[in-house]
């Protein structure tokens, strides 16, 4: 497969976000690689689903955090939610046997990581950088979030 991979132009400044894609940018790779072994695939998009979750939550914190601006937060916030639900949708159809291969999500996955680093990540990190505000791991959940 000859697909781009991970780039720097894709890096935030933010360490722990930069890390968290380039972790599920691995994932997705993961997947072309497993696709042919269905137990490996599930493994793989388990973890991938997992980190995705953590990922959101970890820039949705950032958010509340840092007093981001109420519409530009829902409109990303509705970005990562049509994301996961894609994805969570084309897991169930692969479990329940519609689906054969899982090298289109990874291209969705790609293409909508590359698109949504720029239009939305990119502008958060540069507004929370401004503020000397980093990610920190979601191990605080709602009940702090919501001070
Ligand atoms: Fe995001
Ligand atoms: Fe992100």
């Amino acid at each position: 497969m000859t697909e781009p991979r991970w780039e720097p132009s894709l890096e935030t400044g933010d360490p722990l976000v930069d890390k968290q894609h380039r972790d599920i940018h691995e994932l997705v790779d993961d997947i072309d690689a497993a696709d042919d072994r269905p137990d490996e695939l599930m493994r793989v998009l388990e973890r991938l689903m997992d980190h995705v979750d953590c990922h959101f939550l970890t820039e949705e914190d950032l958010m509340r955090r840092s007093g981001y601006d109420p519409v530009r937060a829902a409109d990303h916030i509705a970005d990562h939610a049509r994301l996961a639900e894609a994805a969570r949708a084309a897991v169930l159809e692969f479990r329940a046997g519609d689906l054969t291969s899982m090298r289109p999500l990874a291209e969705l996955l790609r293409d909508w990581l590359a698109t949504h680093v720029h239009e939305q990540d990119r502008h958060l990190i540069d507004f929370v950088r401004a503020r000397a505000i980093s990610a920190e791991p979601p191990t605080r959940r709602s009940a702090d979030l919501d001070a």
